[in-house]
């Protein structure tokens, strides 16, 4: 999987257990995810479809840094589908911790919304296993 994006938590980010709001989360993983698949598919015009088989495994905590894996699984007539692994990385302890993974999809549309089969005329070249 590629580092797709990286951020530290800060106080704000809490929920009022102290640990990283799950909702916050979700947004730094569409909005990544989204640049990654954006680039990866050479097309900007896309939106999130589905965010399926959401796990949060465990919780994160203010100074950690959460660091966004990617890669693409799946495309079809106009849709990419994602898979997404976060983890929480504690720069004074050097503790790694699995904290959520998802399928994101996303789609691709045209000037009128509605949408576009990007996939009939591209291939997405070099995916790592
Ligand atoms: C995304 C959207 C354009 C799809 O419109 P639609 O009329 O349902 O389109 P279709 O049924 O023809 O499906 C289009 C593609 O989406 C895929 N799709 C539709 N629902 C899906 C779901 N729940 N999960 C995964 N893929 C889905 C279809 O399989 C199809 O893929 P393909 O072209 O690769 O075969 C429309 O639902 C929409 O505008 N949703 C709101 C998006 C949004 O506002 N997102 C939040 C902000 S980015």
């Amino acid at each position: 999987m590629d580092l797709v994006t990286q951020h530290l938590v800060q106080p704000d980010d809490l929920n009022y257990h102290n640990n990283l709001f799950g909702g916050k989360m979700l947004s730094w993983i569409d909005e990544g995810m989204a640049m990654f698949a954006m680039m990866k598919i050479n097309y900007t015009n896309i939106v999130t479809v589905s965010m399926d088989n959401v796990v949060f495994r465990s919780p994160a905590r203010a100074g950690d840094i959460i660091q966004i894996y990617g890669k693409i699984i799946k495309t079809g007539k106009s849709s990419v589908t994602v898979k997404t692994l976060a983890i929480s990385n504690n720069p004074q302890t050097g503790k790694l911790a699995e904290v959520i993974e998802s399928e994101i999809s996303y789609v691709c549309l045209d000037d009128k919304g509605k949408p576009y089969f990007h996939f009939r005329n591209f291939k997405i070249q070099s995916e790592k296993p």
